[in-house]
């Protein structure tokens, strides 16, 4: 069954990017009119993380102004807006927004899960058919592994709208220990690139020296803080020749080669435990080139009947391309009442 041509206009402020982005989907297929992150890095780069109420001040700020650049007199036929799940008062600031405009144009107004819209992000393609049996039969069970700066967790997902949550970080989140040993290092905010960077330019072997936290036990649950401890500790005896290039690109290598190691062990021992027909990525964290690699290498010698999906760089850090195709799939379901945080379908 065709859809009608919609346009929908996604929101999202959940962390420290002002993303609004124009999506149509006509004939059943994804088009991006446009898609807008105003980032806030450098702001937030001097604290070395993000200052919610700093950030909420920047997306009130910004919010009208990137509006303007996203929409240039387009029409749209609803709004969706994250949620939750996301820092607060940040969250508030775009779905205050959205309500606004929702109320002005007496357009509906859609709330999506943000955890739920990384997973989406893998259907931001112009080949991609948007119907959700189409998408069914071949992919699901599906094991996704959301992976950011506030979130590590492993959902099984049944169909479009139908997780359940398997497993998740006892503390930091694996983008979170990306950013918190790269300042530990000296390096700047957001710390994944930065290291993946550094990583890369690391030539030798690497040492396995850091741990990998909760790798051999049973359940689908991680646990990042141990390694950021003990990267602490290893710069503290090194002091010496921790701030020589070699060094920082080594232990740069490591830390990123721990995460991976975890990372891909948990989601491959989950989709073997589960019986999965794909293995879904997204999130921040999935833009790093060397767990991207290893993954598809894996999957493809372990499992080669199981399918890797993870969305193009772009569309795994925030963006609200993301938010408005999630929008779109939930677009029959009414909202009453928006919480942030409150209202997940997840
Ligand atoms: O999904 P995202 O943009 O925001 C949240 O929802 O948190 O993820 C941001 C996180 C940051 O922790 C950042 O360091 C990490 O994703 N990240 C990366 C890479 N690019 C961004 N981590 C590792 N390698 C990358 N290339
Ligand atoms: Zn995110």
């Amino acid at each position: 069954m065709a859809t009608q041509n919609l346009k929908i206009l996604g929101i999202d402020t959940s962390c420290d990017d002002t993303a609004l982005a124009l999506l149509e989907i006509k004939n059943c297929k994804v088009r991006i009119i446009s898609n807008v992150v105003s980032s806030q890095i450098k702001l937030h780069a001097k604290y070395g993380g993000v200052y919610p109420m700093l950030a909420k001040r920047e997306h009130q700020k910004n919010l009208p102004l990137v509006f303007k650049k996203v929409v240039q007199g387009h029409n749209f036929d609803f709004v969706g807006v994250t949620a939750g799940p996301g820092l607060e008062p940040c969250l508030w600031q775009g779905i205050n927004f959205a309500k606004d405009l929702a109320e002005k144009t007496k357009k509906p107004l859609i709330s999506v899960n943000h955890i739920e819209a990384h997973i989406l992000a893998n259907w931001l393609q112009p080949t991609h058919q948007c119907q959700k049996s189409d998408v069914k039969s071949q992919m699901f069970p599906a094991v996704c592994l959301v992976v950011s700066g506030g979130h590590t967790q492993l959902l099984l997902m049944r169909a479009v709208g139908k997780y359940k949550l398997i497993g998740e970080t006892r503390d930091d989140a694996a983008g979170e220990c990306f950013d918190k040993t790269a300042r530990i290092m000296g390096l700047e905010y957001p710390g994944g690139p930065i290291i993946a960077k550094y990583a890369a330019r690391h030539k030798g072997c690497s040492l396995s020296v850091l741990p990998r936290p909760m790798m051999k036990q049973k359940n689908y649950d991680f646990s990042f803080s141990g390694l950021k401890t003990a990267v602490l500790y290893k710069i503290r005896k090194e002091k010496k020749k921790a701030k020589s290039e070699k060094y920082i690109q080594a232990t740069s290598s490591e830390i990123q080669q721990s995460i991976i190691d975890v990372l891909i062990h948990k989601t491959v021992k989950a989709a073997k435990d589960f019986k999965v027909k794909s293995i879904i990525l997204g999130g921040g964290v999935a833009a790093n080139e060397e767990l991207r690699k290893q993954f598809f290498s894996i999957v493809n010698c372990q499992m080669p009947n199981v399918k890797f999906l993870v969305p193009p760089k772009k569309f795994c850090t925030d963006n609200a391309a993301m938010v408005a195709l999630t929008a779109f799939y939930h677009r029959r379901e009414k909202v009453k009442k928006i919480k942030a945080n409150g209202l997940l379908s997840v």
